[in-house]
């Protein structure tokens, strides 16, 4: 069965075509992150303006990529939740459109349900159960992948995502958006022992997460030492912080794995593509005699192939929309 997947929930315009769920024919991403870079963030607006120019050409060299025609193509998966509103409307709006006209059936697709299906396209052999540390942008989960489409959150974060606070941190440290990128490059030069961050914690929720206080103290460290006209040293600060919020990641998640009692490990979501949270849950889990699971760094962000894999799923699954499908900023993901 061959799925057409389209994403437009953030910054990044996609449209893959994707074969029972694991195999890619093709995927197509044009990135406003140029654009927004001028920002220092996305800026809603534009995103949307930039999605409703490049949705139908992105869209067209999927096909073309995949030398198929829509006449070959069996339904059509859409984000449709969570993210920028304008956004998301633009590509379910466009996907209803196509749905209509061709009469294929249309599937609505929860973006942190697809970023977890990254997985399934690197790992043919993944299957559910499994728990997965989800971490991006705008979401920090734990999430107990009961099946494809029956998930249940063990643990999520109380304020900042964990990108979010990569990006806000890595700003104050003058490096360009998005941060997370640049501060994982930069933090290989850098000494994690020289800045001691606090691993915080949520009272009475050992599997959720705080990462406000974290970023805030890296701030005001930063703006203390310019207020007394002195430089910190970026490499090491970025090291520091990195250290840290991966240290807290890695924390809760292996200690929900424990608890859980399941031995099978993935991570998903642009922060997924951080290398020290992969070298270090890779040698946790390699320790512990468990499998150990992640999405190639192209599948890491926001791309239209997990859309497909992930919308396989949930065709298998009874889910279909109608012209009345709405574009939801929120959405819980068991709920998707
Ligand atoms: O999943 P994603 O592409 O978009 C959302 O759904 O939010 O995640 C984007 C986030 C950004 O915050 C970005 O800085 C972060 O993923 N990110 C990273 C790395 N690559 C991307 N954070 C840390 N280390 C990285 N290597
Ligand atoms: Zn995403």
């Amino acid at each position: 069965m061959r799925i057409l997947g389209i994403e437009s929930s953030c910054d990044e315009t996609a449209a893959a075509v994707v074969e029972n769920g694991r195999t890619v024919l093709s995927s197509v991403i044009a990135s406003q992150v140029e654009e927004h870079k001028l920002y220092g963030g996305v800026v809603p607006e534009i995103a949307s303006r930039r999605h409703s120019e490049a949705i139908v050409g992105v869209t067209r060299q999927a096909l073309e990529d995949a030398s198929l025609t829509l006449a070959q193509i069996d339904a059509i998966a859409v984000t449709y939740a969570p993210g920028l509103i304008g956004a998301l409307l633009v590509g379910v709006n466009f996907a209803k459109g196509l749905a209509l006209s061709t009469g294929l059936p249309l599937v609505p697709v929860h973006h942190l349900r697809s970023h977890i299906a990254a997985n399934y396209i690197t790992n043919p052999a993944l299957e559910p159960p499994f728990l997965c540390l989800v971490v991006s942008g705008g979401h920090t989960h734990i999430i107990l992948v009961e099946d494809y489409t029956k998930l249940r959150i063990i643990g999520r974060t109380r304020d900042d995502a964990a990108g979010e606070a990569f990006d806000k941190a890595a700003r104050a440290m003058g490096m360009p958006y998005p941060g997370g990128v640049h501060m994982d490059k930069i933090a290989q030069d850098g000494n994690p022992e020289a800045f001691r961050f606090p691993r915080p914690s949520v009272d009475g929720a050992p599997f959720d997460f705080s990462f406000s206080g974290l970023k805030t103290s890296v701030i005001n460290l930063i703006h203390n030492a310019s207020q007394k006209g002195e430089t910190l040293p970026v490499p090491d600060l970025a090291a520091s912080f990195r250290k840290a919020v991966v240290g807290s990641l890695v924390h809760n998640f292996i200690a929900a794995a424990k608890e859980i009692g399941i031995n099978k490990l993935a991570i998903a979501g642009g922060v997924s593509a951080n290398s020290l949270l992969r070298t270090e849950l890779e040698h946790i889990c390699r320790e512990n005699g468990w499998e150990f699971f992640r999405p190639n760094l192209n599948l890491c962000g926001d791309n239209a192939a997990m859309v497909g894999a992930q919308g396989y799923y949930e065709y298998l699954a009874g889910s279909r929309a109608g012209t009345d499908l709405n574009a939801c900023a929120e959405m819980p993901v068991d709920q998707g």
